[in-house]
């Protein structure tokens, strides 16, 4: 949700700052803007436009935006809708302040009714203004002393950067919101998220609540709100710079599709134990303290959740529960010391899994996240850290994380098992074998594009669709609806199969195809039962099924084809052609794939 980029060094800043937002368009956003520093106390040069990067690149046409030092802003609307005066940069009324935000500033309205009785005059309908007029209000030569000002006075999330045409510097602090500096020589970055930095370096460092950062081309200079200094650690990145590149495909959501196989290799690498007979995870957890799991997350990563609950169960023989975050957070749940809540989460910054987690630590709870981006908030709180290692992500509709989400949950089952004691040998060896064998069975699921691009025709003129599932495939349902909604904008609903009877079954008519998980279980036969119950309503019935199942055919109207795996490690293959066919339906109504409407990539406000 809104991207943020600044930069200041010897290259032409405005050009460094509209790259980093094309960069970070993937996060969400209905309006951008920049801001120029010309230097030696010029006025400041701000361009911004609602719309989509083109528009503002439009506008940028003409302008002479000559300046070392620069601010770059995409805006996710919250509070005002998406105009040119609502985008950010912000300026001060003398021109010579500009601030950008990303967060929520919840006290703004009397904030806004104080400073315009003194005299100050807004100009946008936005909370993030009052920053602006504050900062300005208490400005005398020290910027970083005015934000920090400006800061102690209020309520809510932010990450703030400003800069001050009289000043050589970006001044940026953070509350809830990330923010990253990267470190060069004689220039420096900073961005809302890694991708924007990586053309230029792999030196980082995460600013943390209550930081306040001094930019210069010198240097970086952290300090806490009351001014005392304060030593973070510089990090290095090791995504390459083609990961968060498209590399010929058309979307990054394709590409990422792709990649699974790889990513599967990258999530599983190393973390076998020579003999095969358990899982290295480096886990301080100790197995036998804890009597219960609850795991909590938001989409789609609650869905992996869900697939990782059943493994849990199943494996480790412990009570797991799937709770969303945005829930959990707001309830009175039960939980001690012997409760593991599991967060599961691609960006480590979706607030509601973060503020569910901070419930679960007040509570007493152990905490554990199963994690895509190292250095991410989540990846401080929790006790301990399983990395899904599924590279940079930037699709919005979420695919490799997930398919490296329940790889890692798979494992995690086996470990929590071995350390439990409930898992024998031969079963331990069983799973490893399937486990091993999943990148290549996950690449003859990419093979089905082909035969999904026909059914997406379908698709594309259904009034809705009906998902269902059983067991370990409920999640692999709802998954797939979550992905065709996203992206295709056509309306899904998931269902487990067995539920179909008891309310769904009403909408079931030949405009709402029936997209069914029909692979191999110990269910199957109840599975079918239930197609045969969609097509004796003229039902039309789309199944996954496994190769080699000769009789799926006469009791569905199209049947895709997927290698066949055990079945607690079917959801991995299963969710291939359901990603398929969400884009391609998308594909056929040339609809937005990388950027759908409304959606942000990572939602950092409530
Ligand atoms: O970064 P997170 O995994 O915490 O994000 C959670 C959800 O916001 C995310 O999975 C969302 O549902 C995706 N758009 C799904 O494609």
């Amino acid at each position: 949700m809104c991207g943020i980029v600044a930069y200041v060094g010897e290259r032409s800043a405005a050009e460094v700052v509209v790259d980093g937002l094309r960069r970070l368009e993937y996060r969400g956003y209905d309006s951008s803007g920049v801001v120029v520093s010309p230097g030696a106390g010029a006025d400041l040069r701000v361009v911004k436009r609602a719309g989509k990067l083109a528009a503002l690149e439009g506008a940028l046409v003409g302008h002479v935006l000559d300046g070392h030092l620069a601010l770059g802003h995409t805006r996710w609307a919250t509070h005002g809708r998406p105009s040119d005066a609502n985008a950010h940069p912000h300026l001060s009324e003398d021109g010579r302040l500009a601030v950008i935000h990303n967060g929520i500033i919840e006290n703004y309205l009397p904030l806004r009714e104080a400073l315009t009785a003194s005299g100050h005059v807004f100009e946008s309908e936005t909370d993030s203004e009052v920053l602006v007029h504050l900062i300005e209000h208490d400005f005398a030569g020290d910027l970083a002393g005015a934000m920090r000002s400006a800061l102690r006075q209020v309520l809510g999330a932010y990450a703030l950067v400003a800069m001050h045409s009289d000043r050589d510097e970006v001044v940026a602090a953070r509350a809830t919101s990330p923010l990253v500096i990267g470190l060069g020589d004689g220039e420096q970055w900073l961005a809302s998220d890694v991708p924007a930095l990586l053309p230029y370096t792999r030196r980082v460092v995460y600013l943390l609540d209550g930081d306040v950062a001094v930019m210069t081309r010198a240097g970086v200079h952290i300090t806490d709100l009351d001014g005392a200094i304060v030593d973070r650690p510089v990090e290095i990145i090791d995504w390459d710079a083609e990961a968060a590149e498209k590399g010929g495909y058309e979307h990054f959501m394709l590409k990422e599709i792709d990649e699974q196989p790889t990513v599967l290799q990258q999530t599983l690498g190393g973390r076998f134990r020579p003999d095969g007979l358990d899982v290295d995870l480096d886990l301080a957890l100790d197995p036998t303290a804890i009597d219960r799991v609850v795991i909590t997350a938001a989409g789609t990563a609650s869905y992996a959740g869900m697939v990782g609950a059943t493994m849990i169960e199943s494996l480790a023989r412990l009570s797991t529960t799937v709770e969303v975050a945005s829930e959990l957070r707001y309830r009175d749940p039960v939980m001690d010391a012997r409760t593991l809540v599991i967060a599961v989460s691609q960006s480590g910054e979706t607030i509601d899994t973060l503020e569910a987690v901070r419930e679960a630590k007040r509570r007493g709870a152990r905490t554990l996240a199963v994690l895509n981006v190292k250095g991410s908030s989540l990846s401080r709180e929790v006790d301990d850290v399983l990395f899904v290692h599924a590279g940079p992500e930037i699709g919005v509709a979420s695919t490799k994380a997930y398919m490296a989400m329940l790889a890692a949950f798979a494992l995690l089952a086996i470990r929590l098992g071995r350390g439990r004691g409930t898992l024998s040998d031969e079963r331990v060896a069983e799973l490893v074998a399937g486990l091993r064998g999943l990148p290549h069975a996950v690449e003859e699921a990419l093979a089905t594009r082909d035969r999904v691009r026909v059914l997406a025709e379908r698709m594309a003129s259904a009034r809705s669709a009906l998902f269902l599932g059983r067991g370990v495939n409920v999640a692999t349902a709802f998954e797939g609806a979550l992905k065709l909604k996203e992206i295709s904008y056509v309306h899904a609903e998931a269902y487990p199969m067995g539920e179909m009877k008891h309310g769904p079954i009403a909408l079931i008519e030949p405009s709402v195809p029936v997209v069914a998980i029909a692979t191999a279980s110990a269910r199957y036969d109840k599975t079918v039962a239930n197609l045969q119950e969609v097509r004796a309503r003229d039902g039309i019935v789309i199944a996954v099924a496994s190769e080699g199942d000769e009789v799926i055919a006469s009791h569905a109207d199209e049947v895709i084809y997927v290698p066949r795996v055990m079945e607690l490690l079917s959801p991995l293959v299963n969710v291939v052609p359901l990603q398929l066919l969400a884009y391609e339906t998308a594909l056929a109504l040339g609809r937005d794939v990388d950027q759908p409407r409304n959606l942000a990539k990572s939602v950092t406000v409530e």
